[in-house]
């Protein structure tokens, strides 16, 4: 059976939870083939698996090269601590026989995959990503989960449905994530840390402080909207050799607009050490 019937299949039982992001209205699948609602508004499943729930087609800074180079990274353990983390306080926190997570702003869908992996067969995933070429990617090698493109803003999900939104280094929509969570739900926020990257910072930045993040303001606006149970800080290294770099300068968008030269400067190396410095942000709905 081809990968568009069996994602539509594997859909079908969970069309409930949908809705038409153009109308509001329910939605189902039809003959296999694409999700429709009662005013007919039809989202086609790709050959790929993913379906496209954004109503019209958009252009992000967002590349194929960027969520492939994030994707050899990821793969290659750079986010390994970040996924084992998370796992377990998902594990802590939610404890029922299914489990849905929604992972708003999935990119390549690689953090998704491996979480519901390391959780238990009673997980069911869904990642969203306004990029088509990161979702493009998370349903090629990820068959497990649902994907789709749409925005995290106006997700096509019908209210109270998940009991986990992950939010991994992407951006928020919080009343979203309150319309979207169950009353029980968790909200698992990461955020980048001081060190987050700071080598590459050093790299690229004549004053790379001035480059570094502040957490303050996103933590304070994450407090208002969701009861704080827990927030832990997870920094470590990573050693990257040579057949790596390629990938790391091109998986963040810190290069961005940095000159030819300065990304020479990394490539250049035979080895690169990196801090992976995080801050993740556990929430309960008031
Ligand atoms: C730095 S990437 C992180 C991706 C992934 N969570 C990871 O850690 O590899 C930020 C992601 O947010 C996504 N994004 C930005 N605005 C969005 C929106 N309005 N709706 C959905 N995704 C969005 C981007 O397309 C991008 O994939
Ligand atoms: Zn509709």
């Amino acid at each position: 059976m081809n990968k568009r019937i069996l994602s539509a299949k594997h859909v079908s039982n969970f069309e409930n939870m949908f809705k038409c992001p153009i109308c509001g209205s329910s939605i189902k699948v039809f003959e296999y083939r694409s999700l429709v609602c009662i005013n007919r508004h039809t989202f086609d499943f790709t050959k790929y698996g993913y379906i496209n729930l954004f109503p019209r087609p958009i252009k992000t800074k967002y590349s194929k090269e960027l969520f492939e180079a994030r994707k050899r990274i990821t793969e290659n353990g750079f986010f390994g601590l970040l996924t084992e983390t998370v796992a377990e306080s998902i594990k802590n926190h939610v404890k029922k026989k299914d489990v849905t997570i929604l992972d708003m702003g999935c990119g390549e869908g690689s953090h998704l995959s491996q979480l519901c992996d390391n959780i238990g067969s009673h997980v069911t995933g869904f990642g969203i990503d306004i990029a088509k070429e990161g979702v493009l990617i998370a349903s090629k090698y990820h068959s497990n989960q649902i994907w789709a493109v749409a925005d995290l803003a106006n997700t096509p999900f019908q209210d109270k449905q998940f009991d986990v939104v992950l939010n991994i280094l992407s951006p928020s929509n919080y009343a979203e994530f309150k319309r979207i969570i169950k009353c029980d739900g968790l909200v698992v926020k990461v955020v980048p840390q001081n060190n987050y990257l700071k080598e590459l910072r050093e790299f690229y930045f004549d004053d790379p402080e001035k480059q570094s993040y502040s957490n303050t303001e996103t933590i304070d606006r994450f407090c208002e909207s969701f009861q704080l149970i827990n927030r832990s800080r997870l920094c470590y290294s990573v050693k990257l050799e040579k057949p790596f770099l390629p990938s790391l300068i091109q998986m963040t968008p810190l290069t961005w607009g940095v000159t030819e030269e300065r990304v020479n400067t990394v490539l250049q190396k035979e080895t690169v050490t990196i801090t992976v410095d995080l801050e993740i942000l556990i929430g309960k709905t008031f």
